[in-house]
């Protein structure tokens, strides 16, 4: 199809729109080389994560007629919220004019127009001040060039890591950012915070650097201080706000990445910086919206939902999402005390690959009594290009943290309500696996969870 259109639209053109195309064909320098500067060149340049440069007229213009199928398709620049939730920061969508000007640019024989027309923007940030907070692997660890024996089912490798940092008292961190020496490998990262050591006694019964573990403890998931993706390696708070790191913990960073075929060294650090001592800044809580344990047969697909209700007023800032490549759909829905519905995050086709930290572009109160309900599709077919599973199998999977999960990350109005949020969601969570009750005993298969 693509190829017949391909073939036809500029005969097409030189009949009916040539004597118009001095005016009206966007040109390299007029427009198109902003918009792929500002949408596709922080991940497409050689130290970025994909895999070839679009920076140059030549790199983009070479690729020109894939570039059109994968923008006007909503491929890239990759982004998984729909437009139905609530404004996200950062959003990365192009404009629907966006995708037209650069469709016009290839379609009218891709000018390069007169440079100096825009001038490309500085992309080296610019004051930056210095990092309150800087820590980084002592030693390296080899990503393997292939994928183990869970590559397939599990559909990215992982591996989490333990930085101690240090800090003899808690910390309020308004800003993390993370650099990673293997940036075409590495994707979606976790945190979490541990200053009970737990992470620590396991990582130290493994050999090297990390262990092939989950990032999460005990009940806690990792994710609970936010997931940096690609492409998007910094996660900033509101003013006003932070993440809060109890005295003598340790950083855990569940890192997963997709082997490339060649072994590379991983040493990755973490800049973070702090609320100033004197101002005045909320912590921000992370509450789970979580299916603890699935059981989808074979060929089969699967609705879920959870929901649960809050105690106390609180401010929500952002979200981020768990679950592996049988999740195909998943979204959040307040149902208010007055009887307002809100969606909040609607993901329409859900990919690990993508996933991140979604912050949302203006905090948003959600009051005592709203009803908060999280709904997931799982397709376990062969529909789904995604599934893990070749063949097919029953995908049956347990965990404490949700196999499925969305974080909401919010703050409570004042230091009352935020002791009250904590013991609530703590109870919730600790009644949860009790409360759904198996219907069949989980079996040994491995499991495919993200
Ligand atoms: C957030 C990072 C990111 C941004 C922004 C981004 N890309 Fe990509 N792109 C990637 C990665 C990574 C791949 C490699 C494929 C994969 O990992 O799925 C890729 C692959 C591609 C491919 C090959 C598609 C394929 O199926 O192999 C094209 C073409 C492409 N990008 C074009 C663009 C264009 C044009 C833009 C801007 C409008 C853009 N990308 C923005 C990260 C990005």
């Amino acid at each position: 199809m693509l190829h017949r259109e391909d073939a036809l639209i500029p005969l097409v053109l030189c009949l009916t729109a040539l004597p118009v195309q001095g005016t009206s064909t966007p040109t390299w320098h007029g427009e198109v080389e902003g918009i792929v500067e500002q949408h596709c060149s922080g991940c497409h340049s050689s130290s970025g994560p994909a895999p070839f440069p679009l920076r140059s007229y030549e790199d983009v213009a070479n690729r020109s007629n894939f570039i059109e199928v994968v923008i006007r398709e909503g491929i890239m620049p990759p982004w998984l919220p729909s437009d139905s939730g609530l404004p996200l920061q950062s959003h990365r969508g192009l404009s629907k004019r966006e995708i037209q000007t650069v469709s016009d640019w290839i379609r009218g024989g891709r000018p390069i127009g007169q440079s100096g027309e825009v001038s490309p923007k500085d992309d080296r940030v610019a004051g930056i001040p210095e990092a309150d907070l800087s820590i980084r692997m002592t030693n390296q660890w080899m990503i393997p060039a292939e994928g183990g024996k869970n590559w397939g089912r599990r559909e990215r490798d992982k591996r989490t890591f333990v930085l101690p940092l240090g800090n003899d008292r808690s910390l309020r961190v308004r800003e993390m950012r993370y650099e990673t020496s293997a940036p075409k490998a590495v994707h979606a990262v976790s945190f979490l915070a541990d200053d009970q050591g737990h992470a620590r006694y396991v990582d130290e019964r493994e050999e090297g650097p990390g262990h092939y573990m989950t990032g999460d403890v005990n009940d806690r998931p990792s994710g609970e201080l936010g997931s940096v993706g690609i492409g998007s390696r910094s996660l900033q708070l509101p003013p006003g706000y932070h993440w809060e790191i109890p005295a003598r913990s340790d950083l855990v960073m569940q890192v997963h990445f997709r082997p490339t075929g060649r072994s590379m060294p991983l040493q990755e650090s973490v800049d973070m910086w702090f609320v100033k001592d004197e101002m005045d800044s909320r912590a921000v809580r992370t509450l789970l919206n979580m299916i603890w344990r699935v059981d989808v047969p074979t060929g089969e697909i699967s609705k879920l939902t959870e929901s649960w209700m809050l105690p106390v007023d609180v401010d929500l800032l952002g979200f981020t999402a768990r679950g592996s490549g049988v999740l195909t759909e998943l979204d959040l829905t307040a149902h208010f005390p007055d009887g307002r519905i809100v969606k909040l995050l609607d993901i329409p086709d859900f990919d690990p690959h993508w996933r991140q930290t979604w912050l949302l572009e203006k905090s948003s109160r959600l009051p005592a009594g709203t009803r908060v309900v999280g709904s997931w599709a799982l397709e376990n077919t062969n529909d789904n290009p995604r599934n893990p599973f070749i063949p097919l199998q029953r995908y049956v999977t347990a965990r404490r943290t949700g196999v499925l999960a969305t974080m909401l990350h919010v703050a409570a109005v004042d230091s009352v309500d935020d002791e009250a949020l904590k013991s609530w969601h703590q109870g919730m969570i600790r009644s949860r696996p009790a409360a759904q009750k198996p219907t069949v005993e989980p079996d040994k298969s491995p499991s495919g969870q993200s």
